[in-house]
């Protein structure tokens, strides 16, 4: 038998109170003060990007950064910031840096996209592969679309992709842009190559992927 997780849940469609959650979201700004060390983090970032040229492309919650390398070796005239909160995750690459036109940073995104916002980034791209996914349906709020992060995320603009192995965070994730006025498209995929570490793991388990793409800005 796989050991692989495939979702557990009770949670069999969209959820009942999603758009009344995104809405709420939309309604109330966001007042949860960003951390002292987020801060120095997104100074020292910006002071990185500064002194590089080209298109960025955000990817965030990288976990070990498999894909931030990967985007950074394709899209070698681009800037790529992997962002994960997790030190551990980040600290599992330990592949040699082939190229120099990225990074990987320690931030939680709940402070970091609100920053990113007010220095004015305009990121070209922007990744969300294989979010957690919350799966128990009293967990909505912690899904990116369900979360007070959700307004954030869409004001930094960008061709976000989301990817997934859960077909109703993408129905979810896509009905939430449909809400704020954007036109997402959601399509099953087959990952040639696998670019990250949970994409591989699903996809040699045989599971189902989903991929969200949606201009924002
Ligand atoms: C399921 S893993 C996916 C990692 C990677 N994208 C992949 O596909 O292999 C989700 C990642 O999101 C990160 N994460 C969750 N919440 C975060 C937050 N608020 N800020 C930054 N990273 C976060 C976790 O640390 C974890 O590495």
């Amino acid at each position: 038998m796989s050991d692989v997780r495939r979702i557990i849940t009770t949670q069999q469609a969209p959820h009942e109170q999603l758009e009344k959650t995104v809405l709420n979201h939309l309604d109330n700004a966001w007042q949860k003060p960003i951390a002292d060390h987020t801060l120095r983090t997104f100074e020292a970032t910006q002071s990185w990007l500064s002194k590089r040229s080209g298109d960025l492309i955000l990817d965030s919650c990288c976990g070990d950064g498999e894909s931030t390398r990967w985007l950074a070796k394709n899209n070698p005239e681009a800037v790529i910031i992997g962002l994960d909160k997790s030190e551990t995750r980040l600290n599992r690459n330990s592949e040699a840096d082939l190229t120099d036109n990225y990074r990987l940073v320690r931030a939680d995104v709940n402070d970091f996209w609100r920053l990113a916002i007010n220095a004015a980034w305009q990121p070209k791209k922007h990744c969300l592969l294989f979010p957690n996914p919350y799966p128990k349906p009293s967990q909505l709020n912690n899904r990116w679309y369900g979360s007070p992060a959700f307004p954030a995320l869409v004001d930094l603009g960008g061709n976000l992709e989301v990817r997934t192995n859960w077909d109703i965070y993408i129905t979810e994730f896509a009905r939430s842009l449909l809400i704020v006025g954007k036109h997402p498209i959601v399509t099953r995929y087959y990952p040639e190559p696998c670019i990250t570490a949970f994409e591989r793991k699903y996809h040699n388990d045989g599971q189902e992927l989903w991929r969200l793409n949606c201009r924002l800005s």
